[in-house]
C-alpha cells in the first residue's frame, strides 16, 4: 500500500513536471504564489513615501507639453540611482526606460509628464510654484506610478520572463506626443501596451476599465470667415462675415443632429466667435473654431470634411469667403482610444487580483480624446482609469478644474498595477515549448 501510494504520487509528480512542456502557459494567469497580490502591493506600499516626495516635486514643478525637461531629468536620475538603463531623448524630452531579459515577448507601460496653462487654486504646501501651469490631470502622479513600477520591477527583474518597456512621454495635452515617441522608436517591438489615467470618480483602491472605445478621436478647427468692412448705416455696401459667422454657427450643429446615426456618439463645439470692435462699423472678417469629438477615426474624419464643406458653403450663401485649418501641425487628430477585448479581460483579471473583483468597475465611455490612442493603432492596449477620489481630503474635483486634488494612496497602487500588469503578461505569453 506505501509502496503503491508512493509510486502513485512520484507518477503525479512526474505527470505535473511534463505538463508545463505540453500546455501553453497562455491559458490563464501563471501566478508566482498565492499571496501574488497582496505581496506585491505590499512591496509597492513601503514605497509610499518615496513615491509621495517625487510626486509633490512634479506637482510643485509643473512644465507644459514638449519642455518637459526638469520633469524627465528628475525621473531619469532616480533611474540612474536604481540602476534602470534608459534611452533619451525621444521627442525632445521623452525617454525610455528597459527592463528584463532583453528579448521577447516585449511589454509596455505609459506615463505621461505635461503639465496643463491652467493656475492652481488649491492651498496647500506643495501648491504649484509656476504661475498659470498645473499638474491638474494627474500627469505626475502617472508619472511617479511608472517610476514607481520601474522600481519593483527591477527588484524582480530576476524573475521577468522577458522585457519591459516604461515609456516616459511629453506632450499628452494637445501635443500628440506619443505619436512622435512611436516614430522615434518608444514601442521597440512591444507587442501589447498598457496605460493608465487617473479617475476622480474612482475612489481610490478601485479601477474601471472597457473594452472596445472608450474615448473619442478629437481635432480642433480655426475658421475664417471673409466679408468687406464697411459703415453699418450701409449695410448694402459691405458683406457682413458677423451675419454668416453667425449662420455658420447654427448650421454646423445641424451637423450632429441630422446627419449623424442617432446612436453614435460625436460632438461639435463652437468655442469661440471673434469679429468686429466697434459699434457702427461692419467687420472686414469673422474668425471662430472649436473642437470636434467622434468615438471612431472614420467618424471624425468624415465630420472634419463636411465642417469643412458648411463653412466654406455657408460663407459663400452669404457672399463671405470662408476658410477652414484643421490646426494639424500644431494639435495633430488624435485616434479614437479603442481598448483590445483580450487584454482588457487580463487587466480585469490582473486588477481583481491586486483590488478585489468588486473594485474593478466598467468604465465609462468619455468624449474627451486621450494620445495614447496612437500606440494603440499600432499594437494592441488598454487605457484604463484608477481611482483617485477621497471626499475626506477633498479629492473630488474633474481633472483640468483649477481645484483639482489627488489622494496619493494611490501612487503605489498605480504602481503594482503596472508591474503586475507586465510581469503577468510576460508570463502568459510565453513561445509554449514544443516538444
Ligand atoms: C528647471 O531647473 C532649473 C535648475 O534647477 C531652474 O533654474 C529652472 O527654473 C527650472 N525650470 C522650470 C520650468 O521649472
Amino acid at each position: 500500500m506505501v509502496k503503491l501510494l508512493i509510486s502513485h504520487s512520484f507518477g503525479i509528480l512526474l505527470l505535473l513536471l511534463l505538463l508545463p512542456v505540453f500546455l501553453p502557459s497562455s491559458v490563464q494567469i501563471v501566478y508566482e504564489d498565492e499571496d501574488y497580490g497582496a505581496q506585491l502591493l505590499s512591496s509597492a506600499k513601503q514605497d509610499t513615501d518615496w513615491l509621495i516626495s517625487i510626486r509633490r516635486k512634479l506637482h510643485e514643478n509643473p512644465e507644459l507639453c514638449f519642455q518637459e525637461h526638469n520633469t524627465s531629468a528628475l525621473i531619469r536620475n532616480q533611474l540612474h540611482k536604481l540602476g534602470i538603463s534608459y534611452t533619451y531623448p525621444l521627442a525632445h524630452t521623452g525617454f525610455v526606460a528597459q527592463i528584463g531579459t532583453g528579448s521577447p515577448p516585449i511589454v509596455a507601460l505609459r506615463a505621461d509628464m505635461d503639465a496643463l496653462p491652467l493656475q492652481e487654486l488649491v492651498e496647500w504646501e506643495h501648491k504649484s510654484k509656476r504661475d498659470g501651469v498645473m499638474h491638474g490631470c494627474g500627469h505626475d502622479a502617472h508619472t511617479t506610478m511608472l517610476l514607481g513600477a520601474a522600481k519593483l520591477l527591477n527588484q524582480r527583474k530576476d524573475h521577468l520572463k522577458g522585457t519591459v518597456r516604461l515609456i516616459f512621454q511629453p506632450a499628452e495635452e494637445g501635443g500628440a506626443g506619443a505619436s512622435y515617441m512611436i516614430k522615434e522608436g518608444a514601442l521597440g517591438g512591444a507587442e501589447a501596451i498598457f496605460g493608465m489615467h487617473i479617475d476622480t470618480s474612482l475612489p481610490t483602491g478601485s479601477i474601471a476599465t472597457l473594452s472596445g472605445p472608450m474615448l473619442a478621436a478629437t481635432c480642433f478647427f480655426a475658421a475664417r470667415i471673409e466679408g468687406k468692412g464697411g459703415h453699418a448705416a450701409e449695410p448694402h455696401n459691405s458683406v457682413d462675415p458677423v451675419l454668416a459667422a453667425s449662420s455658420t454657427v447654427l448650421a454646423l450643429q445641424q451637423l450632429i443632429s441630422r446627419e449623424l446615426d442617432p446612436l453614435q456618439s460625436q460632438v461639435l463645439s463652437v468655442t469661440y466667435v471673434r469679429g468686429g470692435e466697434a459699434f457702427n462699423v461692419i467687420s472686414p472678417y469673422v474668425e471662430l473654431g472649436g473642437t470636434l469629438r467622434s468615438l471612431t477615426t472614420q467618424g471624425l474624419q468624415h465630420l472634419q470634411q463636411r465642417v469643412k464643406e458648411v463653412i466654406e458653403g455657408q460663407a459663400a450663401v452669404h457672399r463671405c469667403k470662408g476658410s477652414v485649418d484643421m490646426k494639424e501641425h500644431e494639435f495633430p487628430a488624435y485616434p479614437a482610444t479603442i481598448n483590445d477585448e483580450t487584454l482588457n479581460s487580463f487587466v480585469n483579471e490582473v486588477g481583481s487580483l491586486l483590488l478585489g473583483a468588486e473594485r474593478v468597475k466598467e468604465s465609462k465611455k468619455v468624449m474627451a480624446g486621450e494620445d495614447f490612442a496612437f500606440y494603440q493603432q499600432k499594437i494592441p492596449g488598454v487605457m484604463f482609469g484608477i481611482g483617485i477620489r477621497n471626499e475626506g481630503i477633498g479629492a473630488i474635483h474633474s481633472p483640468h478644474s483649477p481645484y483639482f486634488f489627488l489622494d496619493e494612496d494611490a501612487l503605489p497602487i498605480g504602481a503594482a498595477l503596472h508591474t503586475a500588469l507586465a510581469e503577468l503578461y510576460l508570463n502568459q505569453h510565453q513561445t509554449p515549448i514544443t516538444v
